[in-house]
């Protein structure tokens, strides 16, 4: 039988994801990674486990025909999927932030600023269209550092709890735009497996429905 193939993204958003898999009736049994295997099976389903920022790239290639992404990650890819599902996990926002005494050269508007982000994509159009020019340092992780060290004075980051800014002295000094995961499909997948899958949005759908009734 032709498998449906997941790409699940590793880290914050794992635990969640498998939960509606699980909750929505398409996983028989909540998938431990406890082992370092990437491809995990069932009857009905191929998940590939691979990084969060990977999961468009393996869903526009058709190696994977589902995946679940943040909208930061989707907008600083840009890959080409289907988003028929807002899974509603995995909310954040994307900010600048710096330390407080940056919030005044911020608003002096500056006309070039430095930037550290795992996101050069999404802070270089967002400081475009306020007609600012950007000098972008791209940095992988605990971007947080950057203004500590003075690498830069602002930052475009996610934040979720607020604690890892707070933390360490920054606060936010504007806000880019909300974030939270999505349901992506690979569009060829979408019309050639399109039972299958349109069974698996159902069930999702649904799912979510339910937990807002609740709510
Ligand atoms: C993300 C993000 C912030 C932090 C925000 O980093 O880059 O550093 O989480 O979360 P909070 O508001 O709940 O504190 P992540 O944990 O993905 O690790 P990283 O620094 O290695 O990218």
């Amino acid at each position: 039988m032709d498998k449906i193939v997941a790409a699940f993204p590793k880290g914050r958003l794992f635990e969640q994801t498998i939960d509606i898999f699980f909750n929505s009736g398409i996983l028989p049994e909540k998938i431990q990674p406890q082992s370092r295997k990437l491809i995990l099976e069932t009857d009905k389903f191929k998940f590939l486990l691979v990084r969060a920022k990977d999961v468009p790239t393996y869903v526009e290639y058709g190696v994977a025909d589902i995946g679940v992404a943040g909208d930061d990650v989707l907008l600083e890819s840009e890959a080409d999927v289907y988003r028929p599902i807002d899974l509603g996990i995995g909310a954040c926002n994307i900010v600048v932030a710096g330390l407080p005494e940056s919030k005044k050269l911020y608003e002096s508007n500056p006309t070039s600023i430095r930037v550290s982000t795992k996101y050069p994509k999404i802070a270089k159009s967002f400081f475009m269209e306020k007609g600012i020019e950007t000098q972008i340092i791209e940095l992988y992780g605990s971007i947080e550092l950057a203004p500590l060290l003075g690498l830069s004075d602002f930052i475009v980051d996610i934040v979720e709890t607020g604690r890892t800014l707070k933390e360490n002295g920054l606060i936010v000094i504007d806000h880019i735009r909300p974030s939270s995961a999505k349901l992506i499909v690979n569009r060829a997948s979408y019309k050639t497996k399109s039972k299958k899958l349109n069974s698996i949005f159902t069930k999702i759908e649904n799912f979510l429905n339910k937990k807002i009734e609740v709510v």
